[in-house]
């Protein structure tokens, strides 16, 4: 057996239909009076809780933008501290839960998280903001947000094209976990019943919106994937997409979509246990984790290349100098040829090539590599 270092990143989570209704008891059991209610301008969640949580609210935050531009949150962090905000509650999608982050860190005040999307950022002590065109990314225990409360019926609503994006996010975190630095016992097991459950909900999802049993399921499979990637880390796969979103303000969500079975298929000879593993939870025969991936993304009509988000083909050398120099840590060396060849392969947006299974790999059989079309 591989070994191992587990350190949990753990938050309180309160998971039920409804379970937004428990939000201002949860805001008192933290001891919290002066709530920073950060929520997207116009959305009629965000009033009714409001609403709820009553005098509690001392400020209101409405500007969220997708990868956290830092004067955005410089301008957010100041409010909390001129209103002496105790707790900062964030309600949305991996934006405003990273706004609350880059608020955190720069304030030290709390977090309660209420995920609407699957991002799965409120499990993780990971901040990430822009500035200058940049992306930059870090660890900080006071980011991780103290109660998560997911309620499938704020989820609802999520466009079905959306979800479809943000569910192969939600996946990304789980399959990077299965062969991150960081991955232990532990991490393997969430990550399998991340992939299973978020493999069987998001079709449904996307053939019934408002399927509460699917929403429940792909949130569940969030909530699981996102406490992998705060616990295992990542490997090639986001560092790619990190670069793409920040450089070229790509939409996050559907860049993991459409780089995620490249990655797979990158890192498919470096890591066959963890291939046949995610296989074996995507229902897939053992080499072809990398298709598979692929092809739930297409049934779900998620994005399966580059071309369409927006990413031009002569951006592939910077965008591959970033990720090289970022230097990520990933089980097959990240390489000048090696990213070069995944972009085009993502831009391309081909099914990924089966590759021979796990007991011919561990043999050194022919047709060991991952292979891209
Ligand atoms: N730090 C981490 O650990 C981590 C992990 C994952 C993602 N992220 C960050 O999260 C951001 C992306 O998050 P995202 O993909 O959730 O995007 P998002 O928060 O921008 O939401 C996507 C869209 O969905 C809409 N939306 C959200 N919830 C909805 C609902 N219930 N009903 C209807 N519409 C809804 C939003 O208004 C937005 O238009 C990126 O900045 C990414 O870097 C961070």
């Amino acid at each position: 057996m591989r070994a191992f270092v587990h350190d949990t990143a753990a938050a309180r989570v309160v998971f039920a239909p409804g379970a937004v209704d428990r939000v201002p008891d949860e805001a008192d059991r933290l001891g919290a009076g002066r709530v920073l209610l950060i929520a997207e301008g116009g959305r009629p969640d965000g009033e009714a809780l409001a609403e709820a949580l009553g005098p509690r609210v001392v400020a209101r935050w409405s500007e969220v933008v997708m990868h956290v531009p830092a004067p955005v949150a410089d301008r957010a962090a100041q409010v909390a501290m001129d209103r002496r905000a105790d707790l900062l509650v964030s309600l949305g999608g991996g934006s405003a839960t990273g706004l609350a982050k880059a608020v955190a860190l720069r304030t030290g005040v709390p977090i309660l998280a209420i995920p609407t999307t699957y991002a799965g950022s409120e499990m993780t002590p990971i901040w990430g903001q822009t500035a200058d065109a940049r992306k930059t990314t870090g660890r900080d225990p006071r980011v991780l947000p103290r109660v998560v409360v997911y309620d499938p019926r704020l989820t609802l609503g999520l466009p079905a094209r959306v979800a479809a994006g943000s569910g192969m996010n939600a996946l990304a975190h789980a399959v990077e976990g299965l062969y991150s630095a960081g991955a232990s016992p532990v991490t393997a097991l969430l990550a399998d019943e991340a992939v299973r459950a978020l493999a069987s909900a998001l079709p449904r999802v996307v053939a019934a919106p408002t399927d509460l049993d699917a929403r429940g399921e792909a949130l569940y499979g969030a909530w699981l994937a996102g406490w992998v990637l705060g616990t295992a880390g990542m490997g090639v796969h986001h560092k790619v997409c990190h670069v793409l979103g920040g450089t070229w303000n790509l939409p996050h969500a559907d860049v993991h979509s459409a780089v995620l079975p490249y990655a797979a298929a990158f890192n498919a000879s470096a890591a066959p246990e963890a291939m046949a593993r995610l296989a074996n939870a995507l229902g897939a025969d053992p080499g072809d984790a990398p298709g598979a991936l692929w092809d739930l993304a297409r049934a779900v009509g998620a994005a399966t290349s580059l071309a369409p988000l927006g990413f031009p083909a002569d951006a592939v050398a910077l965008a591959t100098d970033l990720v090289v120099a970022a230097a990520p840590d990933n089980p097959r060396p990240v390489d000048q040829t090696g990213v070069t060849e995944l972009l085009h392969a993502a831009l391309r947006g081909q099914r990924p090539a089966a590759t021979v299974g796990i007991h011919q790999a561990s043999l050194g059989g022919p047709g060991h590599r991952g292979g891209y079309s």
